[in-house]
C-alpha cells in the first residue's frame, strides 16, 4: 500500500518510536505502513494468534521504509505484556515517543445482538480489550515517556461511542469509556508533556465492518455523509500522524471525528 497524498504526514515523526496496537487487524496495518513512511520505527503489537499478519505487516513496512517495524505479540489486557512491550521498544530503538492503542474487541464481536442477549462474559471481555487494556497502555508507556523527552498518546473511540449503535452495547459503552479515559489521561499527563487524545472513526468500509454490516447498512452509512463516499482506513491515516506529531504540540484531551461529517458533536 502507498499512502496516499490526503494522508501526507506532518513533519516531526522521523526517528520518532511508536507502539501500535491492533497491528494486525485491518486498520492497524495501515498505521504501521504509515508511520515507517514518515521515518518513525514501530513496534507492532496484536496478539500471538494474529503473529502471521502482523509479520506480513511489519516485514512489508520495513521493506518500504524509511522506519523500521518489529512484531511484538502481547495480550493488551495483560499488565505483564505491557512491561514486556515497553522493555522491548526501548531495548529495539532506545526511545518511546508515541502509543496508539488501536486495539480493540471489533471484527471480533462477530455478530450483532441486542444489549438484553449480551452474556456477561462477552461484556467483560470487551471491556477488558477495549478499556482496561487502552488503561494498561498508557500506565505502562507514561513513566517511561515522562523520564525520556515526553510523548503522545492516541486512543481509538468510534463515532458510535457519540451516537450509540444498534446490537453492539458492550462496543458502544466501551468506546464512550476510550474517550472519558483520554479526556482523564490528558488532565493528568499534561504536566509532564504527554498528550493524551483519540480519534473516533466513522465505519470504515472493510473485511471487519463488511462481517458484522450488510451491504445496503454500509452503503446507507456513505450517503448521511457530509462527503458521500465509503470511508477507508487510509482516510484515518492524516489525523493519526497530526495527533502524534508535534504539529498538535498544543492539544490534548480531544476527541477528532473523522467519519467524512457525519456526525457533528
Ligand atoms: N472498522 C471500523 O469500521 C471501525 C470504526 C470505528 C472504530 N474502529 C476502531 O478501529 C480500531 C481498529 O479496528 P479494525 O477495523 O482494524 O478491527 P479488527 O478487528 O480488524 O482489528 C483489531 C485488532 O486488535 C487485535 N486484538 C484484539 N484483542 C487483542 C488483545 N487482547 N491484545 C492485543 N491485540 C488484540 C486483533 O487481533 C486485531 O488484529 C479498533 O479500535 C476499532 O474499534 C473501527
Amino acid at each position: 500500500m502507498t499512502v496516499p497524498m490526503r494522508a501526507a504526514s506532518p513533519a516531526g515523526l522521523t526517528g520518532r518510536t511508536v507502539i501500535v496496537t491492533g497491528a494486525a487487524g485491518a486498520i492497524g496495518d495501515v498505521y504501521v505502513r504509515a508511520f515507517t513512511a514518515t521515518g518513525a520505527n514501530v513496534v507492532a503489537v496484536d496478539l500471538l494468534r494474529a503473529a502471521r499478519p502482523a509479520l506480513a505487516t511489519t516485514r512489508e513496512a520495513t521493506r518500504t521504509g524509511p522506519g523500521r517495524a518489529v512484531f511484538a505479540p502481547a495480550d493488551v489486557t495483560s499488565e505483564s505484556d505491557w512491561q514486556l512491550v515497553v522493555e522491548r521498544t526501548v531495548a529495539e530503538f532506545g526511545s518511546l515517543d508515541v502509543l496508539v492503542n488501536n486495539a480493540a474487541v471489533y471484527r471480533d464481536i462477530g455478530r450483532k445482538c441486542p444489549l438484553t442477549d449480551i452474556v456477561v462474559e462477552e461484556w467483560d471481555h470487551v471491556f477488558a480489550v477495549n478499556v482496561r487494556g487502552t488503561w494498561l497502555g498508557i500506565r505502562a508507556v507514561a513513566p517511561v515517556m515522562a523520564d525520556l523527552d515526553g510523548g503522545a498518546i492516541v486512543n481509538v473511540s468510534s463515532v458510535v461511542g457519540r451516537v450509540g449503535a444498534v446490537g453492539f452495547a458492550h462496543y458502544v459503552a466501551s468506546k464512550s469509556a476510550v474517550e472519558g479515559l483520554t479526556r482523564a489521561a490528558a488532565r493528568e499527563l499534561g504536566g509532564r508533556d504527554i498528550r493524551v487524545n483519540a480519534i473516533a472513526p466513522g465505519l470504515v468500509d472493510n473485511a471487519a465492518s463488511r462481517s458484522l454490516n450488510t451491504p445496503a447498512y454500509l452503503a446507507g452509512a456513505a450517503q448521511a455523509r457530509s462527503v458521500p463516499r465509503p470511508m477507508d482506513a487510509d482516510d484515518l491515516v492524516g489525523p493519526l500522524l497530526w495527533l502524534a506529531s508535534p504539529a498538535s504540540s498544543f492539544v490534548t484531551g480531544q476527541t477528532v471525528i473523522v467519519d467524512g461529517g457525519q456526525v457533528f458533536s
